[in-house]
């Protein structure tokens, strides 16, 4: 098979697998029920579910960082746990070290790695100039406002250059400019790096939209209630806000949330 063929046949396979996975923390009690799903490269995912539905848990199987308790996960073709480094993970809080200024808090991960102070630095400063942050590289995290730490947190994430980006609510502290600049952020940052990504959200605006899909989750036990394809194209811009069609998925997706007893 020639370099265009193997390639083509990457493409069609999903990057990221579930194979009725399903998940307890104790005997007995089933956060995550049989949820399959076949996720292929480039897809943009959006969780929405009722609070404790199991999103969270959703997004540590998928990183490897819990194991399922049957079902099984497949993330690049091999075990999420083997991933590490084609991965990154943004969290609610941003999470940085308030000992370091935005330069070191984003090379850190590339230290971890074990690259050279020169790369690492130039690197860190070509992501936070990638978010916007050129001018801020050498303040302290609490020199920055919440919009502003987020694109920190972000930048981190990316500094790996991560096949993949999970993002759990990473936006759900901000105030709705913000959220919807930052949206348009994460999507522009996306056409740029071709990540694959999953992302946790409690706003239907903005799953709707950032997501190619959708996986609407209802509650206790945690199961697929519906996966609904966004057929928006991309770009999607402000302009989008105000599209039919847009508007038309807010419903849909409302409604679809509705009917699993709504979200918090
Ligand atoms: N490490 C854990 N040990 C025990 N129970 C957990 C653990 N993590 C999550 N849970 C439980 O699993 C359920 C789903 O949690 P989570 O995935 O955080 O939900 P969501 O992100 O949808 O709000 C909740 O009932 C939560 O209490
Ligand atoms: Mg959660």
């Amino acid at each position: 098979m020639g370099v265009n063929a193997t390639r083509a046949a990457d493409d069609r396979r999903a990057l990221i697998s579930l194979q009725g996975v399903s998940k307890e923390f104790a005997p007995g009690q089933v956060v995550l029920d049989d949820i399959s799903a076949e996720l292929p490269r480039g897809e943009f995912l959006a969780l929405i579910g009722p609070s404790g539905c199991g999103k969270s848990t959703l997004l540590k199987l998928i990183a490897g960082l819990i194991s399922p308790s049957a079902g099984s996960l497949c993330v690049g073709g091999g075990a999420p746990s083997a991933s590490e480094g084609k991965l990154g993970f943004v969290f609610q809080d941003a999470n940085l070290l308030p000992w370091l200024d935005i330069r070191d808090n984003v090379a850190l991960p590339l230290k971890l790695a074990g690259l050279p102070r020169a790369q690492r630095d130039e690197r860190a400063e070509a992501m936070l100039e990638m978010v916007g942050l050129s001018h801020a590289l050498g303040r302290y995290p609490r020199e920055l406002s919440g919009g502003m730490k987020m694109r920190v947190s972000i930048a981190r994430a990316l500094a790996t250059q991560p096949e993949i980006l999970l993002l759990d609510e990473p936006f759900g502290a901000l105030d709705e400019m913000t959220r919807d600049s930052l949206n348009e952020e994460l999507l522009r940052l996306r056409e740029l790096q071709g990540w694959t990504g999953v992302f946790v959200t409690h706003s239907v605006a903005e799953a709707v939209f950032l997501a190619s899909r959708i996986m609407v989750l209802s509650a206790n036990p945690g199961r697929i209630h519906a996966l609904l394809d966004i057929d928006l194209p991309y770009p999607r811009t402000a302009h989008t806000r105000t599209d039919g069609d847009y508007h038309a998925y807010l419903t849909e997706v409302t409604r679809s949330l509705h009917s699993v007893g709504g979200h918090d």
